[in-house]
């Protein structure tokens, strides 16, 4: 295991903050863009209501969570109340209505692991993957949407590490590396373990919102509105944190014991979730528990090879916020 001793923060971190910056705001997208998936949105909704009076169209992901970059495809989620619905039948029937309009490219895909109908909507230049009933992940949108209100410095971080990842080939679920919505949640749980803390922990205050979805109870406080300058008693500026996120995925984090818990605002111990062993394909080399499902890890794609290429990233990674004099042009070079 690796001593703990701190080591400490270069102390020309500061002049690292606008370059930081210009990235986060270069990829953020426009509001045009954003006026393009509503327009989408409402086609959408149309030819839902006529076959589905009683339906809703949810956006989820990063389209709707406020993490995502610009030019992104937009998931959206299906709602219907009956319980007994089949998907496959509805994915079906959605691919056929929306084929007789003049969107482009509509397939359903009804056998994979997350079923949907695909499309593109040549007047928007949007693509679009429509989910049946997947709620969980319309509410953890929300919970991160909810997040990003409180202090900006999580958007920051976020835009930066995910760009990151992207660029360097560690944002591929298929290749045993993680999801954006893992990266998020490891973001939240860092800022909310600064000291002082930058984000609250919601799950763990007062519930002015709560859901029962798939037998997963989803609680947790939303008036957020109520929370902004909630982390104003701690200056870490951007540079700061990138470097800081970096060094602790490099160096501190206890991959052996712990387990990241935004739930829980804290990280938890492995044994006591019974994570320490493989269990069919989950290996539990990485751990981060979901909000709302918490038997799932969302580190169960990495495997014993990948979890190699992930650390060495995030070595890489604080190694050049470290030493670097310009870190952010290094740090996003294609691998
Ligand atoms: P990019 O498309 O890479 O910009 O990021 P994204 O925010 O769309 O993230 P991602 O594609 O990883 O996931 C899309 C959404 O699906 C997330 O916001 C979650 O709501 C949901 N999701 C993804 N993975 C999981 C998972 O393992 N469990 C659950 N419950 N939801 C998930
Ligand atoms: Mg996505």
């Amino acid at each position: 295991r690796i001593s703990r001793r701190r080591i400490e923060c270069r102390r020309d971190i500061h002049r690292m903050n606008i370059p930081f910056l210009d990235i986060y705001e270069s990829l953020k997208p426009s509001e045009e863009e954003k006026a393009k998936q509503k327009q989408l949105m409402a086609l959408l909704e149309k030819h839902v209501n006529k076959e589905w009076p009683e339906a809703r169209l949810y956006l989820y992901g990063s389209c709707a969570n406020s993490f995502g970059f610009k030019k992104s495809d937009i998931d959206v989620c299906l709602a219907i109340d009956d319980l007994n619905v089949n998907k496959s039948e509805v994915l079906l029937k959605l691919a056929d209505i929306l084929q007789a309009d003049n969107l482009q490219n509509v397939q359903a895909l009804t056998r994979a692991r997350v079923p949907i109908v695909k499309l593109m909507d040549p007047v928007t230049g949007i693509s679009c993957d429509i989910c049946v009933n997947n709620l969980l992940a319309v509410i953890n949108t929300k919970l991160l949407r909810d997040y990003a209100l409180i202090d900006e410095r999580l958007r920051q971080l976020a835009f930066i590490i995910k760009h990151w990842a992207k660029s360097r080939g560690v944002n591929e679920t298929y290749q045993g590396t993680l999801s954006s919505y893992a990266y998020v949640l490891m973001c939240i749980n860092f800022l909310q373990q600064r000291n002082p803390a930058i984000l609250p922990c919601l799950q763990r205050m007062e519930r002015t919102y709560a859901v029962n979805v798939d037998n997963a109870e989803c609680a947790y406080f939303d008036q957020v509105e109520k929370l902004v300058g909630f982390g104003s008693q701690n200056r870490e500026t951007i540079a700061q944190l990138v470097w800081e996120f970096f060094s602790y995925w490099a160096f501190y984090h206890d991959y052996t014991n712990e387990v990241i818990s935004v739930r829980e605002g804290i990280t938890l111990s492995k044994h006591e979730k019974d994570w320490t062993r493989r269990v069919g394909n989950d290996r539990h080399l990485i751990c981060i528990e979901d909000p709302f499902e918490i038997t799932h890890d969302l580190g169960r794609v990495v495997d014993k090879y990948s979890i190699r290429v992930l650390r060495e990233e995030f070595e890489r990674a604080a190694e050049i916020m470290q030493y670097h004099s310009e870190p952010w042009v290094t740090l996003f070079e294609p691998y």
